[in-house]
């Protein structure tokens, strides 16, 4: 553990130690940033104003992306959020139907259910932010839901065994929510390779960034067809898309809405040279998060919940319970790191949009009892650990946590 406290704090009137944002995220690749000017000055934004399949960003990306991945089928989107309400479109899901999925996620994923008119069922959540695959068989069978859409919240992964063997009893149709679960994997496989169809997010903060935008995947020609359908593509656009069989798609066409949920060439462009730097992302988040974890995992008021062995997660963020500590504690240790330059946030505290008692469009909920996703989040922090920062940032990192510590141990 490192020594004690010797200098003041900000709020004591000390010098701040954080001259970084630790938030800040990552910047275009220089190849993506031209790429989407040209795209800009041609005035070719629309993803299907290229004539050829080769010409367009957005069906480069798809099958770059699908190869990255290993599965036969990628469509792009304007969100995950949009991926996920069509994934439960090509799942069957209709209004009042159940949906099970974690108690412990970002709002958008219920609001996915909810944008279906489904009605969603949670289920609770490990001390390691995963889902508990014993409550979801207990939930699968209390609600007789047919669906699952699963977060990696956090890049966090439950027990994939687990989980599988409830999603092939029962016979689930499963989707995965990977927004945070780039490179992330199960048993050397990869999270998104292991549902029926799986939704990416390219939301700035993702491994993959780009402002806005989503990623639908799947091995089923069906689903890869209705999706893009659902997306927004018409008349034969389909042929802009890689290996669609024309029977299939004139089968499937005007026979599924278009919900206008295209991604366009700018965000494909900026999007496509990141498929290559993940690998090189993950090395250093890997090398910061290693490096990081014990330090903070010594300290008596914290605990950094071990991943399974048979997990290797993305490590751009992480997350650890705050122990032996009140409320209000709890609460100025983050006030504390605020004014240290060191934003964090408590998951269940504050309005916190991952927090479920916060979801009030959701009705019907009001008592649904999850004291174990409650006693997780309650003192979980969350740090960003974006791939500008090196160990020497860990290190400062680490002083200012325990600086603080300290000051509110010894008042
Ligand atoms: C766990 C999780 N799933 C899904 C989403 C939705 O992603 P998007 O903003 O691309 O719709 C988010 C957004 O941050 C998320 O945190």
């Amino acid at each position: 553990m490192m020594s004690k406290r010797s200098r003041k704090l900000v709020v004591e009137g000390g010098e701040k130690l954080i001259d970084f944002n630790i938030k800040a995220f990552k910047p275009a690749p220089e190849k993506g940033i031209e790429d989407a000017v040209e795209v800009m000055r041609s005035g070719m934004m629309y993803r299907y104003q290229p004539k050829r399949l080769e010409d367009s960003h957005t069906s480069l990306f798809e099958k770059e992306f699908a190869e990255h991945l290993g599965c036969g089928y990628a469509v792009a989107t304007n969100s995950c959020g949009s991926a996920m309400f069509i994934a439960l479109n090509i799942a069957g899901v209709k209004p009042g139907d159940k949906v099970l999925s974690n108690a412990f996620t970002f709002t958008a994923v219920p609001s996915a259910i909810h944008h279906a008119r489904a009605i969603p069922v949670f289920v609770e959540s490990t001390d390691e932010w995963g889902l508990d695959a014993q409550d979801l068989e207990a939930k699968v069978i209390e609600s007789g839901a047919k669906v699952l859409l699963m977060s990696y919240m956090r890049g966090h992964v439950p027990n994939m065994d687990d989980v599988m063997e409830v999603v092939r009893k029962h016979d689930l149709f499963f989707i995965e929510d990977c927004a945070h679960a780039y490179m992330t994997f199960w048993d050397g496989k990869p999270l998104g390779r292991f549902g029926d169809i799986s939704c990416f997010s390219t939301q700035s903060s993702k491994g993959l960034s780009s402002g806005e935008g989503g990623i639908l995947t799947t091995d089923v020609q069906e689903y890869a067809g209705k999706a893009l359908l659902y997306a927004g593509s018409y008349e034969k656009r389909w042929n802009r898309h890689h290996n669609m069989d024309p029977e299939i798609m004139d089968s499937l066409q005007n026979e599924i809405p278009g919900y206008s949920m295209r991604m366009t060439e700018i965000v494909a462009a900026i999007l496509r040279p990141q498929i290559p730097r993940l690998f090189e992302i993950h090395e250093i988040h890997k090398a910061n998060y290693r490096y990081l974890e014990p330090i903070l995992d010594s300290h008596p008021n914290i605990w950094v919940p071990k991943c399974h062995p048979k997990a290797e997660y993305f490590c751009d963020t992480m997350q650890f319970h705050l122990q032996g500590f009140s409320r209000e504690d709890a609460d100025r240790f983050i006030e504390l790191m605020q004014m240290e330059g060191l934003g964090m946030q408590i998951f269940g505290a504050d309005r916190n949009a991952r927090d479920f008692r916060q979801w009030h469009y959701l009705q019907g909920d009001e008592d649904v009892d999850l004291p174990n996703t409650v006693q997780f989040i309650e003192f979980a922090c969350d740090l960003s650990l974006q791939p500008h920062l090196n160990q020497g940032h860990m290190d400062i990192i680490a002083q200012v946590i325990f600086d603080v510590l300290d000051y509110i141990n010894n008042g």
